[in-house]
């Protein structure tokens, strides 16, 4: 047994919401511990030789903001991955495929234009609402409008060959799940959107304001722009990218030492 602090020594933290997106990899961690903090589970432990603390977050934003912050006290993470299944916007990007999130949007932070009573909803009528972060790095609050991702993160992730079709696109992430193909159009054309979820934007704005490096990546399990229907099962897919991500990762800190 390598004895290893967890938190104070530096880990990955990858985080999923669900089982189908996490329990591949606690299959796969060596010198394997669950630890509960409140409702949440993390699993310690090391994919090859990289020390990872797996979070399974639960769905939606407040959960994968709670189950960040709780990994952000309890542990040490040199780097947050959010990975987990997502429903395609762009066209070229099919069930199975992966996004390799170049920035997130949180798509529900939206100020409406006002209309008077009785005069209906446009449903276009919005612009992005910037969100008020406190970024440690200035020390000081600044408003924005997205959370980028960690370029040697994203090049590390385009190095992995899994045999999966994979490409940076920007991930839309918020407590929403839209069918409605204008409105999905509507956000292609307002953020740039490739695939949608519920959580990344949560981990990404912590992140950011922490100045955590952080990627986000989803792997497609329905794309209703291209009629494919929901398949969780992906997710597994998802989770073998992430270990063979993780292998390159540990590649990359090898050399930068
Ligand atoms: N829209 C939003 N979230 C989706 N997810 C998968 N497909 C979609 C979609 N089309 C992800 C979310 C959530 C769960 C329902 O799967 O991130 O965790």
């Amino acid at each position: 047994m390598r004895d290893y602090d967890f938190k104070t020594q530096p880990s990955l933290l990858i985080q999923g919401a669900m089982d189908t997106e996490t329990a591949y990899l606690a299959e796969k961690l060596t010198e394997h511990e669950q630890i509960h903090i409140g409702i949440y589970s993390f699993h310690t432990g090391f994919l090859g030789e990289e020390p990872v603390v797996l979070s399974r977050t639960f769905q939606g934003m407040t959960n994968a903001a709670a189950a960040t912050s709780l990994a952000l006290v309890h542990f040490s993470p040199w780097a947050v991955i959010n990975q987990g299944i997502g429903g395609g916007h762009d066209k070229r990007f099919h069930r199975g495929d992966i996004v390799l999130g170049e920035k997130v949007v949180p798509i529900g932070a939206q100020i409406r234009a006002f209309s008077p009573e009785g005069t209906g909803i446009d449903g276009t009528a919005f612009e992005p609402l910037p969100i008020e972060i406190f970024n440690t790095k200035k020390g000081a609050v600044e408003k924005v409008c997205d959370f980028p991702c960690d370029e040697a993160l994203l090049c590390a992730a385009e190095r992995v060959t899994a045999g999966v079709r994979a490409a940076r696109g920007v991930i839309g992430s918020g407590d929403e799940w839209n069918n409605q193909l204008d409105r999905i159009a509507l956000l292609r054309e307002r953020f740039g959107t490739a695939v949608e979820d519920m959580e990344s934007a949560a981990p990404a704005q912590l992140c950011f304001s922490y100045g955590i490096p952080f990627i986000g990546i989803r792997i497609l399990s329905n794309s209703i722009v291209n009629g494919e229907e929901f398949d969780e099962s992906v997710g597994i897919e998802g989770q073998k990218f992430i270990l063979l991500y993780v292998e390159e990762l540990s590649r990359m800190r090898k050399l930068e030492k």
